[in-house]
């Protein structure tokens, strides 16, 4: 089992495969894309199996694989075929954008990924462009239908952006009516890879929950999970759920049971640290996978309580020029 310095205990891992995508949400990345890593700097697939199978030996019960956009990564199922095998691990999940997925649906679901997080901040295809900067609208509901065709559990991801789609809230809790999916609004952080001004955020939980009370005056909290990102609510009658995630004001730290990888092979203890160690390097060195252990044990005994405090100032300076993608959420 891994206990971190703060008693919490680290079961989760978000492995971020690539930095590269095919959309170019404004809130995340430049119109132009980021400063690619090169094939040489990224992790291999042999190498993040072989990080991950160590991280489950030791305590990771959960994956989950971000990005970037996870299949614009080749042979992205041979990848998430070799790591469903882990001996140990419970749960193997996606987040995605949803344009390339839809033909891997049904071999997601054979290896045993039972749940995808699926990034869509608006149900207009005209604002889907405004937003991605890219035409793949219908490619993204046909993923979506893949998804609820599979029976797959599907968490939607809308971030909140004040002036560009916060007329889709109500329609997309709307969309909860009908079908068995978790729509979760999510604050805009300030990482949008170039620096463009961020100055604080607008729409906050308390607000998004204001407008969606406005139109679903008897909407009921639901219990959150110990871990969850999101605060749960659901409409009476409907068939999915309603979700909130307070990434900006950042309201979980105390049961923060996460760690992250970024595709050039960093450890993060928190979103918000600039990466503690090196994984890559320390497996191209050729240390053993004990000398590994030991110093990732190392590490989780030097984690923040709250990570987000020193950087929300850092964050906010104009020169700020992180993006999500390469971070992976
Ligand atoms: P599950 O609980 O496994 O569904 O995952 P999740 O909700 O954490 O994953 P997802 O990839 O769908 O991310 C949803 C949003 O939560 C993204 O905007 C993430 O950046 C944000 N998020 C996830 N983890 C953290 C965190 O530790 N801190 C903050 N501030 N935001 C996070
Ligand atoms: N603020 C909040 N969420 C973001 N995401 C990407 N960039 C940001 C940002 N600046 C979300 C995406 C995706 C998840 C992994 O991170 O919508 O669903
Ligand atoms: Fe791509 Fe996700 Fe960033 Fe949008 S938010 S550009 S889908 S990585």
């Amino acid at each position: 089992m891994l206990i971190d310095n703060h008693g919490r205990r680290i079961t989760y891992l978000r492995l971020a495969v690539t930095d590269r995508c095919n959309l170019r949400c404004f809130y995340c990345m430049p119109e132009d894309g980021l400063n690619w890593l090169s094939r040489s700097e990224l992790m291999t697939y042999e190498e993040m199996l072989r990080v991950c199978t160590l991280l489950v030996r030791m305590g990771i019960e959960k994956i989950r694989i971000t990005g970037g956009e996870p299949f614009v990564r080749r042979d992205m199922m041979k990848l998430l075929t070799a790591l469903s095998k882990i001996e140990g691990l419970k749960e193997l999940s996606v987040t995605t954008n949803g344009v390339l997925t839809a033909p891997y649906v049904g071999q997601l679901k054979s290896i045993g990924v039972r749940s995808v997080n699926l990034s869509l901040d608006t149900l207009d295809a005209g604002r889907f462009f405004a937003i991605t900067r890219r035409d793949e609208f219908s490619a993204v509901m046909e993923t979506m239908q893949a998804l609820l065709q599979h029976d797959m559990d599907v968490k939607v991801n809308a971030v909140v952006m004040d002036g560009k789609n916060t007329q889709d809230i109500i329609p997309m809790v709307e969309l909860t009516k009908e079908l068995p999916v978790s729509i979760r609004f999510i604050e805009e952080m300030p990482f949008n890879g170039d620096g463009h001004g961020y100055s604080g955020i607008a729409w906050d939980h308390v607000r998004i929950l204001e407008e969606i009370r406005s139109a679903y005056p008897n909407i009921q909290k639901l219990p959150d999970p110990l871990y969850s990102t999101a605060y749960n609510y659901h409409v009476p009658g409907h068939l999915g759920n309603v979700g909130i995630i307070a990434a900006y004001s950042r309201t979980f730290c105390g049961t923060c049971n996460r760690i992250r990888i970024t595709p050039d092979g960093m450890l993060k203890n928190c979103l918000y640290d600039d990466g503690v160690l090196n994984i890559k390097d320390l497996m191209r060195a050729g240390n053993t996978n004990t000398a590994i252990a030991d110093t990732l044990r190392d590490t989780f005994n030097k984690r923040e309580i709250d990570g987000w405090a020193a950087e929300r100032s850092r964050a906010e300076n104009p020169g700020f020029r992180e993006s999500m993608a390469t971070i992976g959420g």
